[in-house]
């Protein structure tokens, strides 16, 4: 809190299809932060520490099977259980980047043809990002490069769908950066954007919940 003066730190998420490079921005997001003197913490959705965590993860690498309402349920309880502790650190000035949120959960379930409200549903009541930033590729082009882990949802079919659920979700809030451009580009712009949020945070900026 000393670097902070007492204002909370910003709630920072990440989204965009897998592959597109959030996990590396992530990481290169959070020591520019805590290299700035920011209190700064990265945070993942799934959180597979968790027991529910467990069961998603199992879910996801194909281990077991479960109906996709259930799944999607675990999806915002492993959010659910965590959000307190988000709250806490948020009010006591800590920063978090957040690698996929509740807009992974309905992106993903409504790509399998799920009802869209349905999907937002659960979700209403989590705390609300003060930045929501779209890392923005073409399936294909995600696809190309490579490394999809084998994991339930990694295959280009599904993907597409994916992206076009993204696209029905998003709003003028988001920020959207194109993320074929070299990783050095999208970090540069990340990075403007996050400290602008994260000042506004200081600022006095209030938390809220979803779906604003
Ligand atoms: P990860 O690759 O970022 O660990 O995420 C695992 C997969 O889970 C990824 O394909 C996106 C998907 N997912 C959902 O289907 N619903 C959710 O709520 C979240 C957070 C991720
Ligand atoms: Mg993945």
């Amino acid at each position: 809190r000393d670097h902070n003066n007492g204002s909370r730190g910003a709630l920072i998420v990440l989204e965009g299809l897998d592959r597109s490079g959030k996990s590396s921005q992530c990481s290169r997001l959070l020591s520019y932060l805590v290299g700035l003197g920011h209190s700064a913490e990265l945070w993942r959705f799934p959180d597979r520490s968790t027991g529910v965590g467990k069961i998603i993860s199992s879910y996801l690498s194909n281990n077991s099977q479960l109906d996709d309402h259930t799944i999607h349920m675990l999806f915002s309880a492993n959010r659910w259980e965590k959000r307190s502790l988000m709250e806490n650190k948020l009010e006591t000035g800590t920063t978090l980047i957040v690698d996929r949120y509740s807009y992974s959960g309905v992106a993903f379930s409504s790509a399998k043809g799920l009802h869209f409200e349905w999907c937002k549903a659960p979700e209403i009541g989590l705390l609300a990002p003060d930045l929501v930033v779209y890392l923005d590729i073409l399936p294909e082009k995600a696809a190309e490069r490579g490394g999809y882990g084998g994991e339930r949802y990694e295959h280009l079919e599904f993907q597409k769908k994916v992206a076009r659920c993204y696209q029905v979700l998003r709003d003028s809030s988001w920020e959207i950066i194109d993320a074929c451009q070299p990783i050095e580009d999208v970090e540069k712009q990340l990075k403007g954007m996050v400290l602008d949020c994260v000042m506004a945070c200081q600022k006095g900026k209030p938390l809220s919940n979803l779906w604003p």
